[in-house]
């Protein structure tokens, strides 16, 4: 079982996962009509992530006899002046991702839940990577000088996710 405490919180990081797949979706559509193909595939293969990310919460909740909440889910932003504007929101997003896991990882301990504690120790790994390759793909884009033209090799390169 868990807490009523610790089902409000999972549910409402599924609900963060989830508006983490519209933000990517919507940061697809803006490559998509960009024309930059390659950017748009690697953020929905992200958006497609994050969907499987909040699956995990599902899953994980219904095991510990919890209720699943069906909260609504926020509208991302969909306008960004340019391609290294889109990726610094997505690295500041991950930011924000991890303090949330870090919170619930603090509420599972101060709980003394160890179910609850070790299934988010994949999300704890998973936050490293996923900061990570934002940042890297940030830094790529400022060393190119977010210019379209200069571009076109990272659009090209990030085309190849799969
Ligand atoms: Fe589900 Fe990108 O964190």
């Amino acid at each position: 079982m868990i807490s009523k405490q610790m089902e409000e919180t999972l549910n409402k990081q599924m609900n963060r996962e989830l508006f983490s797949a519209y933000l990517y979706l919507a940061m697809s559509a803006y490559f998509e009509t960009a024309i930059m193909k390659g950017f748009a595939k690697w953020m929905r293969l992200q958006a497609k992530e994050e969907e499987a990310h909040a699956l995990k919460f599902y899953d994980f909740i219904i095991a510990r006899g919890g209720k699943v909440s069906f909260l609504p889910i926020e509208s991302p932003k969909t306008n960004w002046t340019s391609t290294g504007k889109v990726f610094e929101h997505a690295y500041v997003h991950e930011q924000k991702v991890t303090s949330l896991i870090n919170s619930l990882v603090e509420l599972a301990i101060k709980e003394k839940d160890h179910a609850t504690f070790e299934m988010l120790q994949w999300f704890v790994k998973e936050q490293v990577e996923e900061e990570a390759q934002a940042n890297e793909i940030l830094s790529k884009i400022k060393t190119f000088g977010d210019i379209p033209g200069k571009l076109f090799y990272l659009d090209h390169e990030l085309g190849k996710r799969e």
